[in-house]
């Protein structure tokens, strides 16, 4: 196989000729759902399934599930223009699709940290069995590396004799709150398959990309890969990307032991074109429902293929993350002029509004969110804590129903002791210190995620603390 990225490929794969192949993506969740509706907008016949027969008949009547910007106008469209269907029967899946895209969730497993793979099991072992033609399986959840060979093992158990089905690998790399222009306008596309005929396929299954990019003048890169490295691609990725939260959130310990600004710092290393300006927000850490997982299923398959020495410092990229959450606390406090022992903060008849539940901005999304879990912690230390965030109430409410929630956000902080603004909503950068001045008790403000100017609050009389920032 070749590992390339010369415009060459899309170029061929545009002008190849081959019809759109009918396209099915099993696991409409945040993922699926995307590249659902997306790809019908891209013109492809598209059929989505899941189990879930709540979340299909939403998507059937043309109400999202999840909050995704941009995405209820594409689903309204295709499934008015009828290149979009939703289905709980897998009969139907099987009888459609000429390349399933399996989207199914792989969480971390109970006992451990490697990645749970039953749902991809489920769906496989359904499907196969009821194929009738030659098509392809194409993986598009994020799995250990060596997945597609038992993915392939499990088709060649299930599959009638006689009829041709191959595994393919394609990862994704989307980003909650810009999901849909991460798979109509993407930043590469990485393709495996094995089989001449299942590479033509694959890549006819991704032509309306390619398509979209040469009409607006773009360019995609493409790297057409071997299965292991379609495979690491991924979690390879998330995990540089959690190292580079960790390590500036590493150094704004140091500056504030120093004297420093750690935005200041980040921004005079990002200039550095080798280092860049993203992912280098200091904070409260990173969550949400890939980076913590997938550092954690990177370096476990490492140790199970005997390599967990060269990845062991994933554990403390992990740790520094944690880490930020106790340090969110022990600021609240301090702030709030509470001594913090070794047991850690306490913070009794305190009352504290903390602005921000999701794990970062324009979702709904409160799946490991450090937000939410520093709120959890400020009420186990003592203090009465308010939250409220512009979309993600309803699901905190669900999972951490011992705090209180509030809207609008002036209900919210009302009579506050203090302010932690968790979650950089567009709604809190812009928010007035001194009328907010005017309707808490105390003007201190815990700004976790270094949303803010500082010296605007202090200016309006606010006891201001950022992360890093001395
Ligand atoms: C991530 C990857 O970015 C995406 O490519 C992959 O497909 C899925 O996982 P997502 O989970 O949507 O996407 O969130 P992302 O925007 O990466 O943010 C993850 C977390 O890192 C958030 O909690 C965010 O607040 C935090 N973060 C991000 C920082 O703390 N500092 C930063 O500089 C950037």
């Amino acid at each position: 196989m070749r590992s390339t990225n010369l415009p060459n490929d899309a170029e061929s794969i545009i002008t190849s000729g081959v019809t759109r192949p009918r396209l099915t993506f099993l696991g409409v969740g945040p993922l699926g759902g995307t590249y659902a509706a997306c790809y019908a907008e891209l013109g492809y016949e598209v059929l989505g399934y899941d189990i879930d027969e709540g979340r299909i008949s939403k998507f059937n009547d043309g109400q999202l599930p999840f909050y995704e910007r941009g995405l209820d106008e594409l689903l309204t469209k295709n499934l008015a223009n009828g290149r979009l269907r939703f289905t709980t029967d897998i009969d139907e899946v099987a009888e459609f699709g000429d390349v399933h895209f399996l989207c199914v969730g792989t969480p971390s497993r109970p006992d451990s940290n490697s990645a749970d793979l039953s749902y991809l099991e489920s769906c496989v072992t359904s499907l196969a069995p009821r194929l009738s033609r030659q098509c392809i399986i194409v993986g598009k959840s994020t799995v250990p590396v060596g997945t597609s060979s038992w993915v392939q093992q499990l088709i060649d158990q299930h599959t009638s004799d006689g009829v041709d089905v191959e595994v393919a690998w394609s990862p994704e790399f989307l980003q909650e709150s810009n999901a849909v222009q991460d798979v109509m306008r993407p930043n590469r596309v990485v393709l495996a398959a094995q089989s001449e005929w299942a590479q033509q396929l694959l890549q006819a299954a991704h032509k309306g990309v390619f398509e979209l990019a040469a009409q607006e003048d773009r360019d995609v890169p493409l790297v057409v890969t071997d299965f292991a490295t379609a495979e690491l691609v991924k979690v390879a990725s998330n995990a540089f990307l959690s190292t580079k939260i960790s390590y500036i959130n590493a150094m704004a310990d140091l500056c504030e032991v120093a004297g420093g600004d750690v935005t200041a710092l980040a921004r005079a290393m990002g200039h550095d074109e080798r280092i860049g300006q993203k992912f280098l927000r200091a904070g409260i850490g990173f969550g949400g429902g890939c980076l913590p997982k997938d550092l954690r299923a990177l370096a476990s398959r490492a140790q199970e293929l005997g390599v967990g020495e060269s990845l062991r410092f994933l554990a403390e990229i992990d740790e520094v993350n944690t880490r930020r959450r106790t340090r969110a606390v022990t600021i609240a406090a301090e702030l709030c002029g509470r001594d913090v022992g070794p047991a850690g903060a306490r913070m009794e008849g305190l009352h504290v509004t903390v602005l921000g539940a999701t794990f970062k901005p324009d979702t709904d999304d409160i799946r490991d969110s450090p937000a939410l879990d520093i709120a959890r912690r400020l009420r186990n230390a003592g203090a009465t804590v308010t939250v409220y965030d512009p979309k993600g109430i309803d699901n905190a409410r669900t999972a951490q129903p011992e705090l209180n929630y509030a809207k609008p956000l002036s209900e919210a902080v009302e009579g506050a002791d203090l302010v932690c603004v968790l979650t950089p909503w567009e709604e809190f950068r812009h928010l007035d210190p001194a009328a907010l001045g005017d309707i808490v008790s105390h003007r201190r403000i815990l700004d976790g995620m270094n949303a803010l100017d500082p010296q605007l609050w202090r200016n309006a009389g606010w006891e201001y603390r950022g992360m890093g920032r001395s």
